[in-house]
């Protein structure tokens, strides 16, 4: 599908956003291993958790949809699956569910899309393989041969991912002790705030390295429970960024601000944003707000280290949002961009070289100058909904049309977007 995006006037000044995708596939994950029902009120339903939905169904699990919200309704024990199961593009299915098929007795064979087939499954083959599980394959199509004898291990992750991270954790669930993730910092921790909220004893430590140990107890059942999905942040991202681009106050309205998620924030205070939280309250763990966003400057910012993983996935639209500011805007020590649905370091230099920008890149990054004229051309989103989604913010600001080829990706995370970008200027 092509999307057509041309410049604008003015924008409109609150969105509410769609349902966190990260915490959707945990509450479907975690209510598929629960010892009752659970429900699920304002899941996400995008591609990305139908994919983990139907994957959990092939497993033997059920889900109700009851006017918006999502029963489920658990399987005495899995089941092992009679066909493949299809992670569509999604990563988090594919990392996640591995751990749980990890430490049970069941083989199963796990298939993606063109994209999620390139992604790099070795990160998790390793430390699942260390705990007695066999797997064959370092990328989709794997097979996971899983055990109920897991052993535990204290695992030292080379990167910041919160799939590694939970990958492990979950099948340390059911391994025979305490097991350990050690990671470079902390990456977003949805996981560990959610099982403990379910009774779970998770501990997390920051090292006198600067490094994240989290430890989890094994713990066989899990409660049903009841959670209300707080707004994607990373969703949230295009608009609130459209809003400082067309210098004006916007607000999202119910969005999960966990720490391990707002590093956009951060980076929006530096560009020279108010920011107003208000509303404050927990769902599951979770820290919801309305976020308000007054644009008060345009100076580049850093994003480097510690920061990065509170952010990866809002790198494209800050790329965008550089070309705008006043100076070299830099991004180092990313080099996860690379592994995503797409190379998005390639994707966001190629893509703003296309309309008109400048930008250098590095193995770990880029650096973006400021502040330039977009002109407008032709994007082509690569089966990466966030570059699709960031070059369509772009075209509002672009002298002429920004065409972006392969839009339906967005329904990846979300599906309202098209519907949303009319509303919010119309
Ligand atoms: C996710 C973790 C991140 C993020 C992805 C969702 C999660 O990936 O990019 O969109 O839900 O755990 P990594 O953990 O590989 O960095």
């Amino acid at each position: 599908m092509q999307l057509r995006v041309s410049a604008k006037k003015h924008i409109f000044d609150q969105f509410v956003p769609p349902a966190d995708k990260s915490l959707t596939h945990r509450a479907l994950l975690f209510g598929s291993i629960a010892s009752g029902t659970s429900e699920i009120e304002n899941g996400l339903t995008s591609e990305d958790a139908h994919a983990t939905q139907e994957c959990l169904t092939l497993l033997g699990n059920n889900f109700v949809d009851q006017s918006g919200k999502m029963q489920v309704v658990p399987g005495a024990e899995w089941k092992q699956p009679e066909q493949v199961l299809p992670c569509g593009n999604s990563g988090t299915t594919t990392r996640l569910i591995s751990g749980l098929i990890a430490s049970r007795n069941m083989t199963a064979t796990l298939v993606g899309d063109a994209s999620l087939s390139r992604r790099p499954m070795k990160r998790i083959k390793e430390p699942l393989e260390l705990m007695g599980a066999k797997i064959e394959g370092e990328h989709l199509p794997m097979t996971l041969n899983g055990s109920a004898n897991l052993t535990a291990i204290r695992y030292e992750s080379p990167v910041a991912s919160a799939q590694i991270k939970s990958c492990i954790l979950l099948a340390g669930l059911r391994a025979d002790g305490a097991t350990s993730v050690e990671e470079p910092s902390l990456s977003r921790d949805h996981t560990e705030r959610m099982l403990t909220s379910l009774g779970v004893q998770v501990k997390t430590e920051e090292l006198e390295s600067g490094k994240a140990l989290v430890t989890i107890v094994p713990q066989n059942q899990l409660p049903g429970f009841h959670f209300r999905v707080p707004g994607d942040i990373s969703s949230s991202a295009f608009f609130l960024t459209a809003g400082v681009l067309f210098n004006r106050e916007m607000t999202a309205i119910s969005v999960g601000v966990n720490p391990t998620r707002s590093g956009l924030l951060d980076v929006l205070k530096q560009v020279g944003c108010d920011i107003q939280i208000s509303e404050i309250r927990l769902e599951m763990g979770e820290p919801v707000a309305n976020v308000t966003l007054s644009p008060r400057g345009r100076h580049p910012f850093e994003i480097k280290g510690n920061l990065v993983p509170r952010l990866i996935d809002e790198i494209p639209i800050l790329a965008i949002l550089a070309t705008q500011l006043n100076g070299v805007s830099s991004i180092r020590d990313a080099s996860e961009l690379r592994v995503k649905e797409s190379d998005r370091i390639e994707r966001i230099a190629s893509g703003i070289r296309a309309l008109g920008g400048k930008v250098e890149i590095f193995e770990d990054g880029m650096a973006i100058e400021g502040p330039t004229t977009l002109v407008g051309g032709h994007i082509n989103a690569d089966g990466d909904h966030r570059i699709a989604m960031s070059f369509a913010i772009a075209g509002l600001i672009c002298k002429e049309e920004v065409v972006i080829d392969g839009a339906e990706t967005v329904a990846t995370s979300y599906p309202q977007f098209f519907s949303e970008l009319e509303r919010i200027h119309s």
